[in-house]
Protein backbone atom coordinates (compact mmCIF):
# COMPACT_ATOMS: atom_id res chain seq x y z
CA UNK A 1 0.00 0.00 0.00
CA UNK A 2 2.68 2.09 0.79
CA UNK A 3 4.36 1.22 -2.19
CA UNK A 4 1.79 2.33 -4.22
CA UNK A 5 1.28 5.62 -2.63
CA UNK A 6 5.14 6.47 -2.99
CA UNK A 7 4.21 5.87 -6.80
CA UNK A 8 1.01 7.72 -6.92
CA UNK A 9 3.04 10.36 -5.40
CA UNK A 10 6.06 10.68 -7.81
CA UNK A 11 3.46 10.67 -10.22
CA UNK A 12 2.05 13.66 -9.29
CA UNK A 13 5.05 15.17 -9.08
CA UNK A 14 5.92 14.43 -12.42
CA UNK A 15 3.05 15.53 -14.17
CA UNK A 16 3.06 18.86 -12.08
CA UNK A 17 6.51 19.10 -13.18
CA UNK A 18 5.52 18.58 -16.83
CA UNK A 19 2.75 21.13 -16.77
CA UNK A 20 4.92 23.75 -15.45
CA UNK A 21 7.71 22.96 -17.91
CA UNK A 22 4.66 23.54 -20.72
CA UNK A 23 3.57 26.21 -20.13
CA UNK A 24 7.24 28.27 -19.32
CA UNK A 25 7.92 26.86 -22.73
CA UNK A 26 4.77 28.28 -24.56
CA UNK A 27 5.11 31.11 -22.77
CA UNK A 28 8.64 31.79 -24.16
CA UNK A 29 7.11 31.13 -27.05
CA UNK A 30 4.59 33.66 -27.00
CA UNK A 31 6.99 36.27 -25.90
CA UNK A 32 9.76 35.39 -28.83
CA UNK A 33 6.40 35.45 -31.29
CA UNK A 34 5.00 38.68 -30.42
CA UNK A 35 7.97 40.05 -28.21
CA UNK A 36 7.93 41.48 -24.42
CA UNK A 37 9.22 44.23 -22.17
CA UNK A 38 12.34 43.62 -19.84
CA UNK A 39 11.04 44.10 -15.95
CA UNK A 40 13.37 46.79 -15.86
CA UNK A 41 11.62 48.25 -18.79
CA UNK A 42 8.52 47.38 -17.14
CA UNK A 43 9.65 49.76 -14.14
CA UNK A 44 10.80 52.85 -16.46
CA UNK A 45 7.47 53.06 -17.70
CA UNK A 46 5.42 52.75 -15.03
CA UNK A 47 7.77 55.56 -13.42
CA UNK A 48 7.36 57.89 -16.31
CA UNK A 49 3.76 57.40 -15.94
CA UNK A 50 3.46 58.41 -12.61
CA UNK A 51 5.72 61.42 -13.07
CA UNK A 52 3.86 62.25 -15.69
CA UNK A 53 0.38 61.92 -13.74
CA UNK A 54 2.03 64.21 -10.86
CA UNK A 55 2.96 66.39 -13.59
CA UNK A 56 -0.66 67.03 -14.61
CA UNK A 57 -1.63 67.56 -10.96
CA UNK A 58 0.86 69.88 -10.68
CA UNK A 59 0.98 71.79 -13.64
CA UNK A 60 0.20 75.76 -12.56
CA UNK A 61 -2.97 76.89 -14.07
CA UNK A 62 -2.36 78.73 -17.27
CA UNK A 63 -3.14 82.28 -18.33
CA UNK A 64 -6.37 82.42 -18.96
CA UNK A 65 -7.48 79.67 -16.81
CA UNK A 66 -6.56 82.36 -13.99
CA UNK A 67 -8.08 85.28 -15.63
CA UNK A 68 -11.05 83.51 -15.90
CA UNK A 69 -11.08 82.72 -12.19
CA UNK A 70 -11.00 86.34 -11.33
CA UNK A 71 -13.36 87.39 -13.74
CA UNK A 72 -15.66 85.11 -12.04
CA UNK A 73 -15.23 86.24 -8.52
CA UNK A 74 -15.84 90.15 -9.39
CA UNK A 75 -19.25 89.16 -10.52
CA UNK A 76 -19.72 86.55 -7.49
CA UNK A 77 -19.30 83.43 -9.71
CA UNK A 78 -18.38 80.18 -8.45
CA UNK A 79 -14.97 78.72 -8.53
CA UNK A 80 -14.07 78.64 -12.11
CA UNK A 81 -14.25 75.42 -13.81
CA UNK A 82 -11.86 74.17 -15.79
CA UNK A 83 -12.79 72.40 -18.49
CA UNK A 84 -11.56 68.56 -19.23
CA UNK A 85 -9.07 68.87 -22.47
CA UNK A 86 -11.55 66.82 -25.13
CA UNK A 87 -10.56 63.96 -25.98
CA UNK A 88 -8.71 63.40 -29.32
CA UNK A 89 -10.77 62.67 -32.50
CA UNK A 90 -11.07 58.99 -33.53
CA UNK A 91 -9.81 58.31 -37.02
CA UNK A 92 -12.14 57.90 -39.47
CA UNK A 93 -10.46 56.36 -43.06
CA UNK A 94 -11.78 58.72 -46.06
CA UNK A 95 -14.55 57.21 -48.23
CA UNK A 96 -12.58 56.96 -51.41
CA UNK A 97 -15.66 57.93 -52.88
CA UNK A 98 -15.25 60.99 -51.54
CA UNK A 99 -11.84 61.80 -52.27
CA UNK A 100 -12.05 60.15 -55.30
CA UNK A 101 -10.07 57.92 -57.22
CA UNK A 102 -7.02 55.99 -55.85
CA UNK A 103 -3.43 55.95 -57.46
CA UNK A 104 -3.58 52.30 -58.10
CA UNK A 105 -7.29 52.94 -59.72
CA UNK A 106 -6.16 55.92 -62.33
CA UNK A 107 -3.45 53.79 -63.09
CA UNK A 108 -4.97 51.15 -64.25
CA UNK A 109 -7.69 53.15 -65.83
CA UNK A 110 -4.96 54.70 -67.48
CA UNK A 111 -3.49 51.90 -68.90
CA UNK A 112 -7.19 50.46 -70.14
CA UNK A 113 -7.64 53.97 -71.65
CA UNK A 114 -4.90 53.88 -73.59
CA UNK A 115 -4.79 50.18 -74.70
CA UNK A 116 -8.42 51.08 -75.77
CA UNK A 117 -7.03 54.10 -77.51
CA UNK A 118 -4.15 51.92 -79.68
CA UNK A 119 -6.93 49.25 -80.42
CA UNK A 120 -9.05 52.22 -82.09
CA UNK A 121 -6.29 53.91 -84.15
CA UNK A 122 -4.92 50.46 -85.19
CA UNK A 123 -8.31 49.79 -86.35
CA UNK A 124 -9.17 52.82 -88.11
CA UNK A 125 -5.97 52.42 -89.91
CA UNK A 126 -6.63 48.55 -90.65
CA UNK A 127 -10.21 50.08 -92.14
CA UNK A 128 -8.65 53.36 -94.05
CA UNK A 129 -6.25 51.02 -95.24
CA UNK A 130 -8.84 48.58 -96.40
CA UNK A 131 -11.50 50.79 -97.70
CA UNK A 132 -11.43 51.45 -101.96
CA UNK A 133 -10.57 55.11 -101.99
CA UNK A 134 -12.53 57.57 -103.02
CA UNK A 135 -9.70 60.10 -103.98
CA UNK A 136 -9.13 58.37 -107.38
CA UNK A 137 -6.13 56.41 -106.05
CA UNK A 138 -6.19 52.33 -106.67
CA UNK A 139 -9.13 51.18 -105.44
CA UNK A 140 -11.51 53.52 -106.81
CA UNK A 141 -12.76 54.80 -110.29
CA UNK A 142 -10.00 56.79 -111.87
CA UNK A 143 -10.72 59.35 -114.64
CA UNK A 144 -7.80 57.90 -116.89
CA UNK A 145 -8.36 60.63 -119.95
CA UNK A 146 -9.85 61.12 -123.50
CA UNK A 147 -9.68 57.80 -125.57
CA UNK A 148 -7.91 59.70 -128.50
CA UNK A 149 -5.18 61.03 -126.16
CA UNK A 150 -4.73 57.90 -124.93
CA UNK A 151 -3.92 55.92 -128.00
CA UNK A 152 -1.45 58.59 -128.78
CA UNK A 153 0.29 58.07 -125.48
CA UNK A 154 0.29 54.50 -125.89
CA UNK A 155 2.04 54.52 -129.39
CA UNK A 156 4.20 57.22 -128.25
CA UNK A 157 5.29 55.04 -125.46
CA UNK A 158 5.98 52.28 -128.01
CA UNK A 159 2.82 50.30 -127.30
CA UNK A 160 2.34 50.19 -123.69
CA UNK A 161 1.24 52.97 -121.24
CA UNK A 162 1.62 52.40 -117.64
CA UNK A 163 -1.05 54.25 -115.35
CA UNK A 164 0.64 54.08 -111.56
CA UNK A 165 -2.08 55.56 -109.80
CA UNK A 166 -4.28 52.53 -111.27
CA UNK A 167 -1.37 50.06 -111.23
CA UNK A 168 -2.41 49.51 -115.02
CA UNK A 169 -1.14 48.80 -118.24
CA UNK A 170 -3.12 50.49 -121.01
CA UNK A 171 -2.11 48.77 -124.94
CA UNK A 172 -3.74 49.81 -127.95
CA UNK A 173 -6.75 46.88 -128.91
CA UNK A 174 -7.47 46.06 -132.77
CA UNK A 175 -10.53 46.83 -134.26
CA UNK A 176 -10.35 43.67 -135.94
CA UNK A 177 -10.36 41.28 -133.16
CA UNK A 178 -13.97 42.50 -131.90
CA UNK A 179 -15.70 40.50 -133.11
CA UNK A 180 -13.59 37.49 -131.08
CA UNK A 181 -13.84 39.91 -127.94
CA UNK A 182 -17.33 39.32 -128.00
CA UNK A 183 -17.12 35.96 -126.89
CA UNK A 184 -14.90 35.93 -124.44
CA UNK A 185 -14.95 39.32 -123.00
CA UNK A 186 -17.61 40.35 -120.24
CA UNK A 187 -19.31 44.00 -121.02
CA UNK A 188 -17.29 45.87 -118.49
CA UNK A 189 -14.05 45.03 -120.58
CA UNK A 190 -15.81 45.23 -123.86
CA UNK A 191 -16.34 49.18 -123.42
CA UNK A 192 -12.75 49.61 -123.65
CA UNK A 193 -12.01 47.12 -125.91
CA UNK A 194 -14.77 48.81 -128.67
CA UNK A 195 -12.64 52.11 -127.61
CA UNK A 196 -9.63 50.61 -129.38
CA UNK A 197 -7.74 50.14 -125.52
CA UNK A 198 -7.32 46.88 -123.80
CA UNK A 199 -7.11 47.70 -119.60
CA UNK A 200 -4.68 45.32 -117.93
CA UNK A 201 -4.16 44.68 -114.51
CA UNK A 202 -0.34 44.72 -113.67
CA UNK A 203 -0.74 41.60 -111.40
CA UNK A 204 0.69 38.45 -112.65
CA UNK A 205 -2.25 35.85 -112.33
CA UNK A 206 0.16 33.53 -111.55
CA UNK A 207 1.98 34.34 -108.29
CA UNK A 208 1.72 38.44 -108.03
CA UNK A 209 4.60 39.67 -109.44
CA UNK A 210 4.14 43.21 -111.50
CA UNK A 211 3.97 42.18 -115.04
CA UNK A 212 6.28 44.62 -117.15
CA UNK A 213 6.56 44.78 -120.60
CA UNK A 214 8.66 43.89 -123.16
CA UNK A 215 9.71 46.16 -125.68
CA UNK A 216 11.79 43.76 -128.20
CA UNK A 217 8.48 41.32 -128.32
CA UNK A 218 6.02 43.11 -127.85
CA UNK A 219 4.07 41.15 -125.03
CA UNK A 220 4.11 41.16 -121.46
CA UNK A 221 6.79 38.75 -119.80
CA UNK A 222 6.71 38.20 -116.34
CA UNK A 223 10.12 37.89 -114.86
CA UNK A 224 9.20 36.12 -111.66
CA UNK A 225 8.62 32.48 -113.73
CA UNK A 226 8.27 33.21 -117.15
CA UNK A 227 4.68 33.68 -117.96
CA UNK A 228 3.82 35.58 -121.33
CA UNK A 229 1.23 37.46 -122.45
CA UNK A 230 0.26 39.43 -125.63
CA UNK A 231 -0.72 43.27 -126.00
CA UNK A 232 -4.50 42.41 -125.24
CA UNK A 233 -2.95 40.38 -121.98
CA UNK A 234 -3.79 36.70 -123.18
CA UNK A 235 -1.47 33.94 -122.57
CA UNK A 236 0.83 33.07 -124.59
CA UNK A 237 3.24 30.78 -122.37
CA UNK A 238 4.56 30.00 -118.83
CA UNK A 239 2.83 28.51 -115.84
CA UNK A 240 0.17 31.29 -115.31
CA UNK A 241 -3.21 29.44 -114.82
CA UNK A 242 -5.34 32.34 -117.44
CA UNK A 243 -4.29 35.57 -119.29
CA UNK A 244 -3.97 39.11 -117.78
CA UNK A 245 -7.24 40.20 -115.39
CA UNK A 246 -9.08 43.11 -116.52
CA UNK A 247 -10.50 45.97 -115.00
CA UNK A 248 -14.09 47.13 -115.35
CA UNK A 249 -14.24 50.29 -117.87
CA UNK A 250 -16.39 52.73 -119.02
CA UNK A 251 -16.38 55.19 -122.29
CA UNK A 252 -18.11 58.51 -121.75
CA UNK A 253 -18.05 61.61 -124.43
CA UNK A 254 -15.06 59.94 -125.15
CA UNK A 255 -13.52 59.66 -121.74
CA UNK A 256 -12.14 56.59 -120.45
CA UNK A 257 -12.63 55.75 -116.67
CA UNK A 258 -11.81 52.92 -114.94
CA UNK A 259 -12.95 51.15 -112.23
CA UNK A 260 -9.91 49.84 -110.36
CA UNK A 261 -12.16 48.31 -107.27
CA UNK A 262 -13.65 45.78 -109.46
CA UNK A 263 -11.01 43.41 -110.74
CA UNK A 264 -12.67 40.95 -113.72
CA UNK A 265 -10.75 37.71 -114.45
CA UNK A 266 -8.21 37.64 -117.37
CA UNK A 267 -9.47 35.00 -119.98
CA UNK A 268 -8.73 31.56 -120.51
CA UNK A 269 -5.96 29.68 -121.64
CA UNK A 270 -6.12 29.64 -125.26
CA UNK A 271 -7.29 32.63 -125.51
CA UNK A 272 -6.60 34.60 -128.40
CA UNK A 273 -8.55 37.12 -129.91
CA UNK A 274 -5.73 39.30 -131.54
CA UNK A 275 -3.53 36.54 -132.76
CA UNK A 276 -0.52 38.63 -131.89
CA UNK A 277 2.63 36.49 -132.25
CA UNK A 278 6.14 37.77 -130.70
CA UNK A 279 7.11 40.36 -133.14
CA UNK A 280 10.92 40.30 -132.05
CA UNK A 281 13.08 38.52 -129.41
CA UNK A 282 11.37 37.35 -126.27
CA UNK A 283 12.97 39.03 -122.46
CA UNK A 284 12.14 36.45 -120.96
CA UNK A 285 12.99 32.91 -122.18
CA UNK A 286 10.97 31.04 -124.63
CA UNK A 287 7.44 31.37 -125.06
CA UNK A 288 5.50 27.51 -125.18
CA UNK A 289 3.81 27.42 -128.71
CA UNK A 290 4.71 31.18 -128.81
CA UNK A 291 7.84 32.95 -131.48
CA UNK A 292 11.41 33.02 -128.93
CA UNK A 293 13.34 34.69 -131.78
S1 LIG B 1 4.33 35.50 -110.95
FE1 LIG B 1 4.39 35.85 -113.02
S2 LIG B 1 4.95 33.99 -113.81
FE2 LIG B 1 4.86 33.60 -111.72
Amino acid sequence: MNGFFIVLSVLVVVVLAAVALAGAIRRRDVDSAVGSLARETRQRDKSARKAEMSAVVDAPATGAEVERSAALARVGGDVAVIDEPSPPAVFVPPDPETYGVTRRQFLNRGVFALFGLGLTVFGVAIVGFLWPSSSGGFGSKIKVGSVSDLKSEIERSGGFLYKPEGRMWLTNYPSSALAKAEQVYSPAVLNSLKAGIAVLYQKCPHLGCRVPDCKSSQWFECPCHGSQYNQAGEKKGGPAPRGMDNFATEVNGGVLTVNTGQVIQGPPIGTNTTGQEAEGPNCIGAASGGHSG
